[in-house]
């Protein structure tokens, strides 16, 4: 049985925990590998919504064990209000297994997450406020506090003391905030340990040992292709790796026991935060997206940017992430349009003043930001597809425009979401075997 990746193709929110509830009845794991509770996944089973941040969303399938892998960071308070939220909705979170090397985000990493968007005035990333990067610093500092520390107090308290000089010193000096004090927070994180303990395991092994006895495992990415910190729209990034890669280093599973890897790109395109988006509409054909896709943050609630769908992006998603195949969601969205605008191409300005048209995605992010989206139109459809559950039911103008963005990928599009519900979704093709 297979190992399975699921990125996002795009900004974000394109509907992973949709396309892992999908695939999760099938699998016996279920793998975070990065981010935190920046993350907002949504599976909706009847009438039941479930928002999942740090917990895999495949939690909600009974016979499968979720796991958090080592890529992750924790913060060890929402980790426990989201497991007491699910257990109080009946779902069962007893079989969660958290790495020891996941990172832990204290309540000063929030501090300085929110202090330096501040700090940043017109450069502000514009984050979830959930302290995700100031706990990625830390790691890469080499001053990061790991699950396992939370199980040793004098160590924990070590640790602590380790991440906080630096720190202290800049808050007060440079931001003329309060010292953190050590023993308050050491007491925090202790208050958590105990609760967390059981669901803690070696899950490098686990994961791994599951492989190798022919079990099924699926690595569901947090943020998207173009938050990706070396391969997305820098600096206006998430701090880690969201692509195919950051499965292997963020559960320690090797790249030759991942069998597929699935991009989710919704037929447009959003974003939420600050940084480019060439595709973007502030005008109303902008407004109508948001209102039809409701497009509002599961995590924070703001309202989404949107914009047509660019086949730049979710070109270099499947160059970036070898994609094999990809979900495409919210096609019921685009119902009652004359006409579809897909970006093809960008027309940018180089360094020396002159512009260039493009069709592959730039690195150098000064172009990326010039970039004037270059439109090809399809014909829209106003047929109700909200009801499909074969492509055959598809009106043929929608199945034209499926089989366009496939060209423009350079990947298949094996599956389509014709509505937020669970049975909401078209397959043309197995996505595990
Ligand atoms: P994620 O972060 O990638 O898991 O995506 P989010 O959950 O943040 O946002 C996706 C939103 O779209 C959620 O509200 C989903 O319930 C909804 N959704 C997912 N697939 C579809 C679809 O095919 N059609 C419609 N209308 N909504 C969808
Ligand atoms: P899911 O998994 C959309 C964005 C933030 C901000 C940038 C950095 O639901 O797709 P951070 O708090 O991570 O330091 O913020 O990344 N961002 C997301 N946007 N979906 C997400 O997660 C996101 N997680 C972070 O808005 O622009
Ligand atoms: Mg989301």
């Amino acid at each position: 049985m297979p190992g399975i990746v699921i990125v996002g193709a795009q900004w974000g929110d394109e509907g992973k925990g949709k396309a892992t509830d999908l695939i999760g009845s099938k699998m016996d794991y279920v793998a975070r590998f990065n981010g935190g509770n920046n993350a907002g996944h949504t599976v909706v089973v009847g009438d039941q919504t479930y928002a999942l941040h740090l917990l895999p969303s495949g939690i909600i399938h009974p016979d499968l064990t979720p796991v958090i892998g080592n890529g992750v960071v924790i913060d060890p308070e929402a980790l426990l209000s989201e497991i007491d939220g699910l257990q109080e909705r009946g779902v069962d979170c007893s079989r969660l297994r958290i790495s020891e090397a996941a990172h832990i985000i204290a309540p000063f990493h929030r501090t300085l997450d929110r202090v330096s968007e501040r700090f940043l005035g017109s450069h502000k990333i514009g984050t979830t406020g959930r302290g995700i990067g100031p706990t990625y610093v830390d790691k890469v500092n080499r001053v990061g506090i790991r699950v396992h520390d939370l199980f040793n107090e004098a160590h924990l308290r070590d640790k602590v003391q380790a991440s906080l000089h630096q720190k202290n010193l800049m808050l007060e000096k440079i931001y003329d905030l309060p010292a953190v004090d050590v023993g308050e927070t050491v007491d925090e994180l202790l208050k958590a340990a105990e609760r967390i303990r059981p669901y803690v395991a070696n899950t490098s092994l686990l994961l791994n040992q599951a492989l190798d006895s022919g079990k099924s495992v699926l690595f569901e990415g947090g943020q998207a292709t173009m938050l990706d910190v070396d391969h997305g729209t820098y600096p206006f990034v998430t701090s880690s790796n969201c692509t195919a890669g950051g499965a292997c280093t963020g559960t320690g599973v090797g790249p030759t026991k991942i069998d597929r890897v699935i991009g989710v790109a919704k037929a447009y395109v959003t974003r939420v935060g600050e940084g480019p988006f060439p595709t973007e509409l502030n005008d109303d054909s902008g407004e109508w997206l948001r209102q039809q896709g409701h497009e509002f943050g599961v995590t924070t609630g703001r309202p989404r940017r949107c914009g047509w769908f660019d086949s730049l992006v979710s070109r270099y998603a499947t160059q970036v992430n070898g994609l094999t195949d990809i979900v495409l969601t919210k096609l019921d969205v685009l119902t009652g349009l004359e006409t579809i605008p897909v970006c093809v191409a960008y027309d940018v300005k180089l360094a020396d003043g002159s512009t260039a048209r493009v069709e592959h995605m730039p690195t150098d992010q000064a172009e990326f930001v010039s970039a004037r989206p270059v439109y090809r139109e399809f014909p829209g459809w106003s047929e109700d597809i909200s009801g499909a559950r074969s492509f055959e039911e598809f009106p043929d103008k929608a199945k034209d425009y499926v089989h366009r963005l496939e060209d423009l990928s350079g990947c298949r599009i094996s599956a389509i979401g014709s509505g937020a519900g669970r049975d909401q979704i078209v397959s043309l093709r197995s996505l595990v075997d």
